[in-house]
């Protein structure tokens, strides 16, 4: 069986921390979709790791970890991060597997996302600039170039021809883009040397023998399911399915083979980029929740909009990911609140609605909240639900009865101590 850990809002839930946090319980790790635009957090020993492409399992001993199909890769960016790990000893060769089938996004392709962004102008996606669209757009476009095509020895000319034709597109955007697409390659080649290294496996096949051999498999979502290709708030998401099925298709999954769906979400709302937010709050409360809750994007350092949680959008998410169990992350950062809000309904075009509506602008969705009492005591230093403020307890029932289904951890804090089973 293959479990899922997915995020159920615009990303930045917190699934780098809880992949880390479950990891003990897991022989392999895999990501599925998405690519350096993600940014995954994790802290232990007072260190914070960031991980973009390689999963967050990286640092146990006891896990391997797989880049899916589903995923793509650039080789500068995962360099990087292969770097960053240098210091702390992890045997990557016998520990980070990557699918022959999983995409790469070259240099051009990040040149493509810019040039596509800037010729939208306002009407901007707000993409991280990773290249992310275009290198999905050639892979259904049947353009892509694979991992697995580095290993034949004329690679570089398929490299070619694909940037060439890049390069004549990124004219047609007809906007002002500076770029040394020479120096650009010296970079891009030296990273392919380095990805090389790593061994580069079939894993749909990798996948189907561990599941035969019992093996206990956690597939790590990225970016979350309000940012869905098919049913986040299109066009102001990203290129991959981010939702339960993506995992299916990601690694090769059978849906049949799914256990638990594991769902996270914050207990208020962010979301960095462009694109409609019901919630959104312009205030003190939605300044606090910034700044407390240190929300600036984990890839691009971009500060993240915040607002209250919003229900109608959580369980919509849980719904089209079948969602088992819950965990609520970030409840520190709402301590000293002296009330809460929780949106249970919309106001759309004069209709009170619980569901998601095709257009969530704020033209015409105004949230509809219920209002709680908020909770002073410090959330960071608890180690059990026994020690909850009656508040928080009354918060998480409510969430629970609403979105049926068990909120199974309560996080904290950032470090992997500071999170709660129940
Ligand atoms: P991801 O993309 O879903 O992995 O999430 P990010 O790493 O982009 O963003 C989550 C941020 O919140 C990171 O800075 C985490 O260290 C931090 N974080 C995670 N859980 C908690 C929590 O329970 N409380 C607080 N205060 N911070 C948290
Ligand atoms: P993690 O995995 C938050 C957002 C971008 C932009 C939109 C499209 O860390 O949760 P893209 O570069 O994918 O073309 O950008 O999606 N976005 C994310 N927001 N967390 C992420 O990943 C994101 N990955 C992309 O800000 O609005
Ligand atoms: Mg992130």
């Amino acid at each position: 069986m293959v479990d899922l850990l997915l995020g159920l809002q615009w990303g930045d839930e917190g699934k780098g921390k809880i992949v880390d946090v479950l990891t003990k319980d897991y022989d392999i790790i895999a990501r599925f979709q998405g690519g350096p635009n993600a940014g995954h957090t994790l802290e232990f020993d007072g260190i914070k790791h960031v991980l973009h492409t390689i999963p967050s399992g990286i640092f146990h001993e006891n896990a391997v970890n797989i880049v899916g199909n589903g995923v793509v890769i650039d080789p500068v960016i995962f360099k990087k991060e292969l770097d960053n790990l240098e210091k702390f000893n992890i045997d990557i060769i016998s520990k980070l597997f990557i699918s022959r089938k999983a995409h790469l996004i070259l240099p051009t392709h990040r040149l493509l996302d810019a040039a596509s962004e800037a010729a939208k102008g306002k009407a901007k996606i707000g993409s991280t600039l990773k290249g992310i669209g275009p290198t999905y757009m050639d892979k259904t476009g049947r353009n892509g170039m694979r991992v697995g095509d580095l290993e034949f020895k004329d690679w570089k000319k398929k490299y070619r021809a694909l940037a060439d034709k890049h390069e004549a597109m990124i004219g047609f955007y007809n906007v002002d883009i500076q770029y040394n697409l020479a120096e650009l390659e010296i970079e891009f080649f030296e990273a392919v040397s380095t990805l090389k290294q790593l061994k580069f496996i079939d894993s749909e096949e990798y996948i189907f023998k561990a599941q035969d051999q019992g093996k206990k498999i956690l597939a790590e979502g990225a970016q979350g399911s309000l940012l869905d290709i098919d049913f986040g708030t299109y066009p102001y998401v990203t290129s991959s399915n981010t939702t339960a099925a993506g995992a299916c298709t990601g690694l090769g999954v059978a849906p049949n083979k799914i256990g638990r769906v594991l769902g996270i979400f914050k207990a208020y709302t962010t979301r960095v980029g462009s694109g409609p937010f019901p919630t959104e709050l312009f205030d003190n409360d939605g300044e606090t929740m910034g700044r407390v809750g240190n929300e600036f994007g984990a890839t691009t350092g971009r500060p993240r909009r915040c607002g209250w949680l919003d229900l109608v959008a959580l369980k919509y998410a849980v719904q089209i990911n079948g969602v088992t169990e819950l965990m609520m992350m970030k409840g520190d950062v709402l301590s000293g609140f002296k009330y809460l809000k929780v949106c249970t309904a919309y106001n759309y075009n004069g209709e009170e609605i619980s569901h998601l509506p095709y257009n969530i602008e704020a033209k015409n969705v105004t949230p509809i909240y219920k209002e709680m009492k908020g909770w002073d005591k410090d959330l960071t230093k608890l180690t059990s639900e026994s020690e909850f403020p009656e508040e928080l307890n009354e918060y998480i029932a409510f969430l629970e009865k609403e979105l049926n289904v068990p909120i199974k951890i309560v996080s904290v804090g950032p470090d992997r101590t500071q999170t709660i089973h129940r």
